[in-house]
């Protein structure tokens, strides 16, 4: 080493850079991108002091991509013919090169170096460090995870029990490129419901809170994510189906041909129910006796006008169980009634 630089490396050394400034840039090694999405790098350079002045005319912040002279993909100074649609959100008069690349495809992965032009003599290429785009192969996509009351995080299982307080987290990354954290909507909002957007760093997530019932049994839920992008808005959705099991209901007995008939004849009564899972077993009991059968059908020949009264069916299923009846009317041949409706019946012939 010539004497000459040792001297100015001493001076240097003494004065803090203050007069010894040289050309050096910040940048991060590597960032990723998300696909579609957008990619910060912050970015702050030093210059020569000689070139201070520059900084006061006009700045245009460039790019090069995997060559630090060659392949410009983006010109701040232009808006059109940019490989790489971007923005240089930090001051470049306060030396900070700070930019937001948008769209990014994986074709945008590589070496980033960046170049600084005046309208003076400054135009530098800072060529020592670059930053590395890496993108994420994977496509943003929500994902919805469902907890349960006092079960925690439930896996691979999308079933609750009726009348469980359950959350349904619908969470999508934010990176920090993002001007305003993603903006989520709900396809299907449950009547009562509790709901609060989060955000932090790298995620922001809505939160849908409810008591589960029936009327969500078979529902999907679908989650929507909207990024609102530089000049224009880009959503992506994933949905979750809901199963909930619940205990019978709408329970409800026919009867064939009807629950007025003639002593002698047969009548079959039929006993329905919604219940989730399906009803386990089906049982018939007469007013103040014991069972008189199983099955969803029960048939009487009716041999005895004290047949006549109240038939139950009983719904049951691994939840609970449910009742419901039927007048059952035996009428002996002629009876005031039949005879009232023959009547009525002869007056329309
Ligand atoms: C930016 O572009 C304008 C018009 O195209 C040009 O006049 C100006 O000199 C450019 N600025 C720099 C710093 O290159
Ligand atoms: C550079 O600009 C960005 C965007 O305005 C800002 O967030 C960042 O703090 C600035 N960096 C420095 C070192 O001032
Ligand atoms: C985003 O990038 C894709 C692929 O690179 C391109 O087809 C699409 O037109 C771009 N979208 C916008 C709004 O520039
Ligand atoms: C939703 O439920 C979770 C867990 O029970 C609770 O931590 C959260 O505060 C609730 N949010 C709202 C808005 O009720
Ligand atoms: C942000 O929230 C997500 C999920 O809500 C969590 O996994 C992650 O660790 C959080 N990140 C930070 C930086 O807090
Ligand atoms: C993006 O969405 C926001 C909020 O939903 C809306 O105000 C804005 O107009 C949309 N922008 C575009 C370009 O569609
Ligand atoms: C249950 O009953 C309600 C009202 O009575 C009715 O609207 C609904 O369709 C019934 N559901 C089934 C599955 O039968
Ligand atoms: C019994 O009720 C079910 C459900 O309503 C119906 O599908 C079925 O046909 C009925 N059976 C008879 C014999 O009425
Ligand atoms: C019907 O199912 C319930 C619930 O599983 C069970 O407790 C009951 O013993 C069953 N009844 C008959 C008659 O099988
Ligand atoms: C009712 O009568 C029919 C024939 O008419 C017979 O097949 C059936 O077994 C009888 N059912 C009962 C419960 O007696
Ligand atoms: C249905 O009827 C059975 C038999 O009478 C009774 O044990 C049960 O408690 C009833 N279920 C309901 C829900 O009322």
């Amino acid at each position: 080493m010539k004497s000459a630089e040792k001297l100015i490396i001493i001076v240097c050394f003494l004065f803090r850079g203050v007069l010894c400034r040289e050309f050096s840039i910040s940048l991060p090694q590597s960032v990723e991108a998300l696909r579609g999405l957008c990619v910060l790098i912050p970015c702050s350079f030093e210059i020569k002091e000689e070139y201070d002045a520059d900084l006061k005319t006009d700045l245009t912040g460039i790019w090069n991509k995997d060559d630090a002279y060659k392949n410009k993909v983006f010109n701040s100074n232009v808006t059109k013919e940019n490989k790489i649609e971007g923005e240089i959100i930090g001051d470049l008069h306060m030396k900070n090169c700070t930019t937001i690349f948008y769209n990014i495809s994986e074709r945008d992965s590589g070496e980033y170096y960046f170049r600084i032009e005046t309208s003076g003599r400054l135009k530098e290429t800072y060529k020592s460090s670059s930053v590395d785009i890496r993108v994420r192969d994977s496509p943003i996509s929500p994902s919805i995870t469902l907890y349960k009351e006092d079960q925690g995080k439930v896996e691979d299982q999308n079933e609750v029990v009726e009348g469980t307080s359950v959350s349904l987290i619908c969470s999508a990354p934010a990176p920090p490129c993002l001007l305003k954290p993603p903006t989520f909507t709900w396809n299907f909002l449950p009547e009562e419901r509790r709901q609060e957007q989060n955000h932090n760093t790298s995620f922001s997530s809505s939160q849908l809170n409810f008591s589960a019932t029936h009327l969500h049994h078979g529902v999907d839920f679908t989650c929507t994510a909207t990024y609102q992008l530089q000049n224009k808005n880009k959503s992506a959705q994933s949905s979750f189906r809901l199963h909930v099991l619940y205990a019978p209901r709408n329970t409800s007995v026919s009867a064939s041909p009807s629950a007025s008939v003639l002593l002698g004849s047969s009548v079959s009564l039929n006993c329905s129910s919604d219940a989730n899972p399906a009803v386990l077993n089906y049982t018939w009991y007469r007013e103040n006796g014991g069972q008189i059968g199983t099955g969803n059908h029960l048939t009487i020949n009716t041999t005895d006008s004290t047949q006549s009264g109240l038939y139950y069916c009983r719904a049951q299923n691994q939840l609970g169980d449910q009742n419901s009846s039927v007048y059952l009317d035996v009428q002996r041949e002629y009876s005031a009634g039949v005879l009232l409706v023959l009547s009525h019946t002869a007056t329309w012939i």
